[in-house]
């Protein structure tokens, strides 16, 4: 998301400082955050720790949240964007998925270290990319799982049109954004590996509680609905060759 939300507000004229550990910025150890700030108007986090371990998620979400919050206030930063994910902070939801509880904790960290004016979170649902970044670690060869998740995926692109929004309007409040369709992500999972051709076979995995299966992740309301729908995206992700499409 990082990246796409760059290239996003470049592309409509807004200078980005991209703050990363290449960059010197470490947001765990809390490190370089005030002087990667100062100046800036608006600061997003799109950090992430890729863990199922409550304990590390927590750790690390709740860590970064709270040094953003302390540098971004002696930056003067006026808005702080976090980017969340649709009832991911809601315990019915995160009891047994380690991750989203790190993600309740990222939540109420900006909540403690921010005015309520001066932070917008955007909860988004899952990407149509984390079935293929979870075939990516969940794999064994020709064999891949993805969790079932009953949600509503988007593209990244997508989601990064709204970020971008809520980094740039005048006035912004706390958003849901969802796709177009629900779905189970393990789907999302095959139909890519359909296109592709890799891994040849796709599992669905139960993980994280009946919750994340059952259309808890679902919004009721979501305040925007994106269009791009899982067979466009991956026709964009995945272009057609020639020779492919002559052999149907
Ligand atoms: N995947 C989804 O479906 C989804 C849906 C809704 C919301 N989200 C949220 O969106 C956020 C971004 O997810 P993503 O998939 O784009 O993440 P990602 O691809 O894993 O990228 C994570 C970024 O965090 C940076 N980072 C990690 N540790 C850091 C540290 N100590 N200091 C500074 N930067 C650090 C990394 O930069 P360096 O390693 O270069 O420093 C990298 O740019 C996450 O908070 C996730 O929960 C994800």
């Amino acid at each position: 998301m990082g990246r796409a939300l760059c290239d996003r507000l470049r592309a409509q004229g807004i200078e980005v400082f991209e703050a990363q550990r290449s960059t010197g910025v470490d947001a765990y150890a809390g490190t370089g955050l005030v002087e990667a700030f100062t100046g800036a108007d608006v600061v997003v986090d799109c950090t992430n720790v890729t863990t199922t371990r409550a304990k590390t998620a927590i750790d690390f979400f709740g860590t970064v949240a709270a040094n953003v919050a302390i540098a971004a206030t002696q930056a003067g930063i006026g808005r702080v964007v976090c980017l969340s994910i649709i009832n991911a902070a809601d315990p019915e939801v995160n009891a047994k998925f380690g991750y989203y509880q790190g993600k309740a904790a990222q939540e109420k960290a900006y909540r403690d270290g921010l005015d309520a004016g001066r932070l917008v979170v955007v909860r988004s649902a899952q990407w149509y990319e984390l079935a293929r970044q979870m075939m990516g670690s969940l794999r064994a060869g020709p064999v891949a799982a993805v969790p079932h998740m009953r949600c509503r995926p988007l593209s990244v692109a997508d989601a990064a049109v709204e970020v971008a929004r809520a980094v740039t309007a005048p006035v912004a409040d706390d958003i849901e954004i969802a796709g177009p369709d629900v779905l189970d992500l393990a789907d999302v999972g095959k139909a890519i590996a359909r296109r592709t051709g890799s891994p040849k076979w796709v599992f669905g995995v139960n993980v994280g509680g009946a919750a994340i299966r059952d259309g808890h992740l679902v919004p009721d309301h979501p305040d925007v609905v994106t269009q791009t729908s899982l067979d466009q995206w991956i026709e964009q992700a995945y272009p057609a060759t020639a020779s492919a499409v002559g052999r149907g």
